[in-house]
């Protein structure tokens, strides 16, 4: 293994981690391929190459435990199946799985398709958006109708208003020094966590009761997830069912949102990808909206979302936490040792990618796709891999892609400026308010 900075006492290299993430991680991952690192007091391995990467993925459930995910994040998730480890985690795993599998996204299609829809009808050629807030209510309100069935908007606003409460603390405890405060020491962040999750308990349980109470007959996930039996016939408690429904929730909507945003930005500064994707939902669409039998269709509309993932991983680190005689690229890890892994600086390694910092979707799609045959498996994993792969990765392609289609056939998006700089929170987000006019294509 090759050591990393020495960092300073107690802290390690913490600082320098909080100040610049991504810059801090690309950093080691140009010191070798196994490096050694400090957390506050904790040991840490950086794992750049993509046989170790996934060797951290595939062995997630048998080497090695989740990383501590802060008290802002259990207090939201409780002990959802992103939370879950072992038996706990496969039995729970096994249940959410049929809610999100391939028959049922293409049930969510058309919510997708027709809140994409609801958003264009509000667009106007001249008009000025800001993208953040755009694409958030839109993936918002596609989450809370294919999950809960729900498009109240006062449900909507309240969830969300909480949620994002809830999420821009575990931001701030993820990257900030939050994360060495022991879990019992009271802060504002978790008392406005607290807050936040009271309102949406108070919402979801509301929402169950009304579904238990009509019965199992409606198209969306709660209903799915009420039914589901594990092995012995059990089925998730409300408890259960209350964590489950805020971790696909937390899971899906702000990674979407974000991606979503990073596409327009990149189609932006890229006018000729713009022209090439406007070309195929031309071709694939006409005058017609998208539905879910085109995803097949749109090759580089999907191979789009595929590169915007490569430079903005909306997840940007993926980590575990060694059990006894867990082993990377040949060697031995000390029990407790904290295993990081991050697709910003693997997506971004010139190693694996030709020109990595260009937005490039072609590499991705036929006919000269050549390249994406060449790129290693787990160099690109912006949905992890192995066991714990992402359970949503279906729906947040197909999601990315129809809403995608829906407004770029309508109108380009100039976002200005457009280059931004990435803020790596829960999720990977712009750092500040991306502001952008919207242009008519046929006006
Ligand atoms: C662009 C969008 C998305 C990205 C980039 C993304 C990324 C990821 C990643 C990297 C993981 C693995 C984390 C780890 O191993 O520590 C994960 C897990 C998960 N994701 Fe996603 N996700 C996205 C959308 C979604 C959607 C739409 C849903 C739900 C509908 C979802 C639900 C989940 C769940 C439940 C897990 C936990 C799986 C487990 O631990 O067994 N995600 N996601």
């Amino acid at each position: 293994m090759v050591p990393g900075p020495r960092g300073l006492p107690l802290l390690g290299s913490l600082p320098d981690f909080g100040k610049d993430p991504l810059g801090f991680l690309t950093r080691l991952r140009d010191h070798g391929s196994l490096v050694t690192w400090r957390f506050g007091g904790k040991l840490c391995v950086f794992l750049s190459e993509p046989d170790c990467v996934g060797e951290l993925l595939i062995g997630a459930e048998e080497h090695f435990d989740r990383a501590e995910l802060g008290v802002a994040f259990r207090t939201l998730l409780g002990n959802g199946v992103v939370v879950a480890e072992g038996a706990d985690w496969r039995r729970k795993r096994s249940l959410v799985q049929p809610s999100v599998r391939p028959k049922q996204v293409k049930a969510y299609a058309s919510t997708m398709v027709a809140e994409a829809v609801r958003a264009a009808d509000g667009w106007a050629d001249g008009r000025s958006i800001e993208l953040r807030r755009e694409m958030s209510a839109l993936t918002q309100r596609v989450a809370v109708r294919t999950i809960f069935g729900t498009g109240k908007d006062a449900d909507v606003d309240a969830i969300g208003r909480a949620m994002s409460v809830a999420q821009q603390e575990i931001g701030a405890e993820m990257s900030g020094l939050g994360a060495l405060l022991p879990s019992w020491m009271p802060t504002p962040g978790r008392a406005r966590v607290r807050k936040a999750v009271a309102v949406i308990d108070r919402e979801v349980a509301r929402v169950v009761a009304e579904h238990r109470n009509e019965g199992s007959g409606r198209p969306d996930l709660l209903s799915r997830l009420l039914v589901a039996q594990d092995e012995t016939g059990a089925r998730l408690t409300d408890e259960e069912i209350r964590d489950e429904t805020v971790t696909l929730y937390i899971g899906g909507h702000e990674t979407t949102a974000s991606a979503l945003v990073w596409a327009w930005t990149l189609l932006s500064a890229n006018p000729d990808v713009h022209a090439s994707l406007t070309r195929e939902l031309d071709r694939v669409l006409g005058d017609r909206e998208p539905g879910f039998e085109d995803y097949e269709k749109l090759t580089y509309t999907q191979a789009v979302v595929k590169e915007t993932l490569r430079l903005y991983p909306t997840i940007w680190v993926i980590s575990g936490v060694a059990r006894e005689g867990a082993t990377v690229g040949g060697r031995r890890l000390p029990a407790g040792t904290r295993v990081w892994s991050s697709p910003w600086a693997t997506h971004r390694d010139p190693r694996w990618f030709r020109d990595p910092e260009e937005f490039r979707p072609e590499r991705w799609a036929p006919p000269e796709g050549t390249e994406a045959e060449e790129i290693p498996e787990y160099a690109w994993f912006p949905f992890g891999g192995g066991p714990r792969v992402c359970l949503g990765a279906r729906f947040a392609m197909v999601e990315a892609v129809l809403v995608l289609a829906v407004l770029a056939r309508r109108f380009r998006v100039d976002v200005h400026p457009s280059q931004l700089r990435p803020a790596p929170k829960l999720t990977l987000q712009p750092d500040r308010e991306v502001w952008a006019t919207v242009r008519g294509r046929k006006g």
